[in-house]
């Protein structure tokens, strides 16, 4: 993994001190004077404080993404092409990272959150696992991916960084611990199974059923393909991982 830049480090952690002081300010200046006195003032200005402090991060890290987007493909290793990746980085090392991953959040509330960190979700549709780089994820509607899943969109490898959209259609399974990597594909209908790894750029195509180390067509998935009305099927010919070009 590439070292940080001190600059980088150093403003994501003022950006990440400045949105959590801004939430528990609010509080204090909305919320302190109206609670009357009791035995749980402490106790709900304390987690009132806390879910301001997170809402503040988040819109300053939400304000840092607009005016510095994050575009896809491979970063530089130069402060000016990596500074808006490496702060981007911070805020996930820093705190949604662990955030994502603690299971403290019930999956309504963690669709809410990653919906709030970029990522676009149709309706009814939810993560069971982990998404990193939210804002390169873009999922249709009744799509669910399953407990312990992992949707990585970036690529370390060595000094290497890369960011990939992951693409997924409407009415998909992703299983449970399964791991897609940066610039996957899946259309509509499909499902890749249980402890599946799809590998980068790999594309799968609508009412397909994947499976396996790497991931690889098993079987089409005909009752959603019929339920769906999706037109003919595809060909029969073996499914072969399409690598994105540039990967
Ligand atoms: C992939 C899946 C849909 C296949 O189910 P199915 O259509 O009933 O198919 P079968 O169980 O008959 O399996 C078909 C073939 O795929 C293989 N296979 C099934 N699941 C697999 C998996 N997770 N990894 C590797 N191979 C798998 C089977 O071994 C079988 O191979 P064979 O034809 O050589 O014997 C299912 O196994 C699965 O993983 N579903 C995901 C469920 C899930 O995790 N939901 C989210 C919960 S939070």
């Amino acid at each position: 993994m590439r070292k940080l830049h001190p600059l980088s480090i150093a403003i994501a952690l003022v950006l990440i001190c400045l949105g959590a002081l801004s939430g528990i300010l609010l509080i204090a200046w909305a919320a302190a004077p109206w609670l009357p006195s009791s035995d749980f003032r402490g106790l709900i200005l304390t987690a009132l404080a806390g879910v301001t402090a997170l809402a503040g991060v988040l819109a300053v890290y939400r304000l840092f993404l607009a005016i510095f987007p994050l575009e896809a493909g491979e970063v530089g290793d130069n402060l000016s092409a990596s500074f808006r990746y490496e702060v981007h980085q911070m805020f996930y090392l820093m705190l949604f990272t662990q955030l994502v991953r603690s299971n403290l959040l019930p999956v309504p509330l963690l669709r809410v959150l990653q919906v709030a960190l970029g990522a676009r979700m149709g309706e009814n549709s939810y993560f069971g696992g982990v998404v990193y780089d939210p804002s390169f994820v873009e999922v249709g509607s009744d799509t669910l991916t399953g407990d312990g899943s992992l949707l990585t969109p970036h690529m370390i490898e060595g000094k290497r960084l890369a960011y990939y959209p992951i693409k997924i259609g409407s009415n998909v399974t992703i299983g449970a611990r399964a791991i897609i990597l940066a610039g996957v594909t899946i259309g509509n209908n499909s499902i890749v199974g249980t402890g599946s790894v799809v590998t980068k750029g790999t594309v799968i195509g609508d009412n397909e059923i994947w499976a396996g180390t790497p991931a690889k067509f098993i079987k089409k998935n005909l009752a959603a393909a019929a339920a769906a009305k999706t037109g003919p099927e595809r060909p029969k010919s073996p499914r072969r991982n399409q690598e994105v070009e540039m990967l």
